[in-house]
């Protein structure tokens, strides 16, 4: 079976390219194979590469700076996927698409469920929810995952961000008032190559058991503080050595971004129980191993 798996140099994507299974031939495509900045190229690039099922977590993901490149996020975010969901129709392909707790507006406490109705607050969140629907509009097999507050050993996110400045300040400020699910890109990986593999020919009946869509976060929840805080201890417990004293929790007007963000991003995932079966890991049990691989990166650049 031919697996296309978009954004590999990307955390989701390379954490799933990794888990996919052994028997499958997996097309790891980076923008250098399939540009999601020229959605008008898609069509003919997916025709050549002819893929069985097609996985994207590709997306412009930079939250703030979407704020000033509204109509590149949108060619990404919704174009893109919108021309990629339009072939897999057309070709009877189970498409498999990424996207986030940002298309929710964060009022309220309880988590939010697949059928709550959508309200972004800011331009990477619209861009977002106009993929889901050119998705939803292209008909065909397809599950939307939306997930949360990804991080992973590698690459650009929060947990190295607060491995740095916990090394170089005394002082964190972070902010406490946001809540939800941090998840690592490994988790995701597991749980989406893990339905493949028990789904086998049943995806298609997961698909449309959930009505294309699903939330799929770690269990549990915290703030920014919350996990800052986690990811420093569980630095220092694995002998990292930290500058950090301090970890400050301030309110998110306290820590202007351009970009506003939910304070209550909770993903309800009553529905991966139900429909998939499956109830993620803590977040806090994610972390650990994760905390590990950076813990040792460190360990070696500091003896190098
Ligand atoms: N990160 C989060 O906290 C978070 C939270 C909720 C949901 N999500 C969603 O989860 C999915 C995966 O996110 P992630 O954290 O894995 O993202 P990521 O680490 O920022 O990776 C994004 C990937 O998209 C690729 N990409 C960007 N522009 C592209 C283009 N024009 N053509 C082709 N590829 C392009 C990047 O390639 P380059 O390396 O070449 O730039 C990279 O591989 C996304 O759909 C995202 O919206 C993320």
């Amino acid at each position: 079976m031919r697996m296309l798996v978009t954004g590999v140099s990307g955390q989701v994507g390379g954490a799933l390219a990794a888990r996919l299974p052994p028997s499958a031939t997996v097309l790891a495509a980076d923008r250098n194979v399939l540009d999601l900045a020229t959605p008008q190229t898609i069509a003919g690039i997916l025709d050549r590469l002819s893929p069985d099922i097609i996985f994207n977590p590709a997306a412009y993901t930079a939250v703030d700076k979407a704020e000033d490149e509204p109509d590149l996020a949108m060619r990404i975010n919704a174009e893109a996927p919108g021309a990629m969901a339009r072939w897999a129709a057309a070709h009877d392909v189970p498409l498999i698409h990424f996207s986030t707790d940002y298309v929710f507006d964060g009022s309220g406490e309880r988590a939010w469920r697949e059928d709550d109705a959508p309200h972004p607050l800011s331009v990477y969140g619209a861009t977002k929810l106009a993929g889901e629907n050119e998705i939803r509009g292209a008909g065909g097999t397809f599950l939307i995952v939306r997930t949360s507050w990804v991080y992973a050993a590698e690459g650009k996110n929060f947990l190295r961000t607060i491995a740095r400045l916990a090394r170089e300040r005394t002082e964190l400020r972070i902010v406490a008032d946001q809540i939800g699910a941090p998840t690592s890109a490994a988790l995701i990986g597991d749980v989406v190559a893990g339905m493949l593999l028990e789904g086998g020919e049943g995806l298609r009946e997961y698909c449309a058991g959930a009505g294309g869509l699903v939330h799929l976060a770690a269990s549990g929840e915290t703030s920014w503080h919350g996990f800052a805080s986690a990811i420093v201890g569980g630095l220092k417990a694995r002998g990292v050595a930290l500058a950090v004293e301090r970890i400050v929790p301030i309110a998110t007007e306290d820590y202007p971004t351009k970009a506003r963000r939910p304070h209550n991003s909770r993903l309800d995932m009553t529905r991966l129980q139900t429909i998939f079966g499956i109830t993620p890991l803590f977040w806090q049990i994610a972390l650990a191993p994760e905390l590990d691989r950076l813990a040792r990166e460190l360990a070696i650049a500091h003896r190098g």
